[in-house]
């Protein structure tokens, strides 16, 4: 089957998506698929290529040998290209247009806006062509942090407590804002709803602090979460796949290192590799030490947490085990790297996770 690995993309986490494109590219199992890549420039457009080297060597604005492909509405799961037609003796050249890729499925190894959140996915819908992991309506719920949370709430499934401001009221009533942010009680977290990788989100511990993070925030999203902060609250992240409620649980992980805010430099910055287990600034504790009740609890919460929002595929939930017990921080329904270094202390090679997150599409 032909696999067409479509990954860069639109959104701020750009980078980090070229990795996890890659690094699947590179460990599916050959056997059983043939991986075809698809990169998305940051202006959006799909470019294919004639070989995997053209992709790894890539830098923006510097892609030797690759062209514009796209799918047509009506025509099953085609790539189709342009390309230059060979003048006959009475032919005046021009292009014509051949197909690039016959597709069976897409791995979508984007992350964030347009990748993560259901844009793409409704984009494959219209289009008719299978994908791995989240339904449209799955991957939205999942990158909208604030109305994730309602979802969560609903499951009673533990969240910290926060509110969530319109980038207009912070604008327009901000002696409004500043006072219900007041009665939530500092510190907070001033997060964008719909970002990942801990983009323009900042640590306020006093009022005095909260203007310029609120802009921060209101610069990348219209919504802005503004949630309590837990006091030295551990984090821990669990992955879970599966699909409707037959879900399975992968090591937990625990980064160690960092202070009030994992930061997108402590999460790809750092020394080691870029992401999944490293040492030094971003390390991580992998399996995390954790008593059997917590684990069995955070376990228990990441496949409620993925259920309640009807995902599919193997995402990542985060986890903040404050005084009170684990809460929820997030899922992450396309995780960078795909979460594999979360699978492997638990017998679930990287391939083996490919494969199954793509049996999954299937169904
Ligand atoms: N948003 C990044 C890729 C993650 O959560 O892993
Ligand atoms: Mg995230």
């Amino acid at each position: 089957k032909t696999i067409a690995v479509f990954f860069g993309g639109r959104s701020v986490e750009h980078e980090v998506s070229v990795i996890t494109g890659m690094q699947v590219i590179e460990n599916l199992d050959k056997s059983k698929y043939e991986a075809v890549p698809v990169y998305i420039t940051k202006d959006g457009k799909f470019l294919g290529g004639e070989s995997l080297s053209n992709f790894k060597t890539f830098k923006e604005g510097n892609f030797d040998d690759a062209y514009e492909v796209y799918f047509k509405a009506g025509r099953g799961g085609k790539l189709y290209r342009q390309v230059e037609e060979k003048g006959g003796l009475f032919s005046k050249g021009g292009m014509k247009e051949e197909v690039y890729a016959d597709v069976d499925m897409v791995f979508v190894a984007l992350h964030g806006t347009f990748g993560e959140d259901g844009s793409i996915q409704g984009y494959f819908d219209t289009m008719d062509i299978p994908y791995i992991g989240c339904s449209t309506l799955s991957a939205a719920v999942g990158m909208d942090k604030k109305i994730m949370k309602d979802v969560f709430r609903a499951h009673d499934i533990p969240v910290m407590e926060g509110k969530c401001f319109y980038r207009r009221q912070w604008r327009e009533e901000k002696d409004n804002v500043k006072k219900a942010i007041t009665e939530l009680g500092y510190p907070v977290f001033v997060k964008p709803v719909n970002l990942g990788s801990s983009i323009g989100i900042t640590k306020v511990k006093e009022a005095a602090e909260l203007d310029d993070a609120m802009d921060l925030a209101a610069s990348y999203d219209r919504k802005i979460l503004v949630e309590k902060a837990a006091e030295n609250p551990r984090e821990i992240n669990c992955a879970v796949m599966g699909y409707a409620g037959d879900v399975i649980a992968s090591a937990l992980e625990e980064p160690v290192g960092w202070k009030d805010l994992l930061s997108f430099d402590d999460k790809y910055v750092g020394g080691g590799k870029k992401t999944g287990p490293s040492k030094g600034k971003n390390a991580r504790n992998c399996p995390a030490d954790v008593d059997e009740d917590l684990k069995k609890k955070i376990e228990d919460l990441a496949k409620d947490a993925f259920t309640a929002i009807d995902a599919c595929g193997a995402a990542r939930i985060d986890f903040l085990v404050t005084e009170a017990g684990p809460v929820v921080n997030e899922i992450n329904t396309l995780p960078g790297s795909m979460g594999f270094y979360l699978w492997e202390p638990v017998g679930i090679p990287f391939a083996e996770l490919l494969n199954r997150v793509i049996e999954l599409g299937e169904i």
